[in-house]
């Protein structure tokens, strides 16, 4: 029965052009990567500044694995409480402007303890709906009211903040969305907050390292609590939440994925240390993937194809979760490494084709996707 239940449910998925199989990667050069049917362009990846392949941050990992060994060995709140880490965590809320930090083993994880935690019934979230799917399953976890608000939308905003009776109210959302690729209107938030006075959490994952003076994202200005990961453009794993110390205090407290979970060990903590400072010097990383990432979409336009996203993220638009599948499919046989977003990371029949820009590309690598893309598109209208 229970076989049969998942053979059955596994079945219907891959009717309905939902299944997930992930290609097998056998391993990494730079912006390239190597599948059993040869080397792929990578156009997939988060490490948006290159730092997860670079060499500089390789050998400074290593060197701290070495010196610090390979595990915490357990939660912080057994004996995971390395000074080292704490000391990391301050030298981040400094960096990006708050008043304390709070490292996870996740950005799911961060989400998770952070929005099953801190609310109460007293509170009413208003989210954005195109949150990301950590964010979703920490705010079900709450016993807070949930309200939702169409994407990008402050008009739609506006009006569920006049309507939403509660005494607490936060307002979740994202500086740049992760598969939209659309940047977050602070301004326009900022003049709501200022009139309904809410509390603002901000994802700010596939912003910090990229956007903004030095790599601190776009949204301090509104936000109150922000989440950025290390595994993206800081090339690490793991991920940090920016708070006020009473929030960390709490979190310490009561935020059951925090206190059951073994720690990143010191290794990491140092290695985020490392990772800050080259951060605070890559301006030059930062603008190249700027001006590839404006290429690329520009080109993209002027070949007649839908492409949203404000920055590094570009989404293009397919519709049919098996269509979007095909293209992904066809253009790494042509040596293009794209994958598509489908249901439920993304809304049913709107498969996109999620664009991650680096700083490792360049306008050749632009001209060559562009060159593929027209001919799988091209093919694929031949047998339609
Ligand atoms: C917006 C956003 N938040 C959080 C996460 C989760 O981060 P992590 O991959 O570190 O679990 C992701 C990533 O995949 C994301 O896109």
């Amino acid at each position: 029965m229970f076989a049969e239940r998942l053979k059955t449910r596994l079945k219907l998925h891959r009717q309905e052009g939902l299944y997930r199989k992930p290609p097998e990667i056998l391993g990494r050069e730079g912006k390239y990567l190597i599948l059993a049917g040869g080397r792929v362009l990578n156009f997939a990846s988060n490490d948006y500044l290159g730092l997860g392949v670079s060499d500089v941050l390789r050998e400074k990992v290593a060197d701290n694995f070495r010196k610090y060994g390979s595990s915490s060995s357990s939660s912080r709140l057994v004996s995971g409480n390395y000074a080292l880490i704490s000391e990391a965590e301050k030298a981040y809320a400094r960096y990006f402007g708050y008043e304390d930090a709070l490292f996870f083993p996740s950005g799911y994880q961060a989400n998770l303890a952070l929005l099953s935690t801190l609310f109460d019934s007293g509170t009413a979230i208003v989210f954005d709906k195109h949150i990301h799917a950590s964010s979703v399953k920490g705010i079900a976890l709450s016993p807070a009211e949930l309200v939702g608000y169409n994407h990008g939308s402050l008009k739609h905003l506006k009006k569920r903040l006049e309507k939403v009776e509660k005494k607490e109210i936060v307002v979740l959302t994202e500086s740049l969305f992760s598969m939209d690729g659309d940047l977050l209107d602070v301004p326009g938030l900022i003049d709501l907050k200022n009139r309904h006075g809410f509390l603002c959490v901000v994802d700010e994952a596939h912003a910090f390292g990229c956007l903004g003076e030095g790599g601190r994202g776009v949204a301090r200005p509104v936000a109150d609590i922000a989440v950025g990961t290390f595994g993206k453009a800081l090339g690490l794993f793991g991920a940090f939440i920016l708070l006020p110390a009473l929030v960390k205090e709490y979190l310490f407290n009561f935020a059951s994925p925090l206190i059951y979970s073994t720690t990143l060990p010191e290794a990491h903590a140092v290695s985020a240390l490392d990772i800050l400072g080259l951060l605070g010097e890559s301006d030059d990383l930062r603008i190249n993937l700027r001006e590839i990432s404006k290429f690329m979409k520009t080109r993209l336009t002027a070949e007649g194809f839908s492409a949203q996203g404000d920055a590094h993220i570009l989404a293009l638009e397919i519709g049919d979760e098996q269509r979007a599948l095909d293209v992904s499919n066809h253009l790494r046989e042509k040596g293009i490494f794209v994958l598509s977003a489908r249901y439920p990371t993304v809304p049913l029949g709107k498969a996109i084709l999620r664009i991650g820009m680096t700083a490792l590309h360049d306008e050749a690598d632009v001209n060559g996707f562009i060159q593929s893309l027209k001919e799988v598109i091209k093919y694929e209208s031949g047998n339609s």
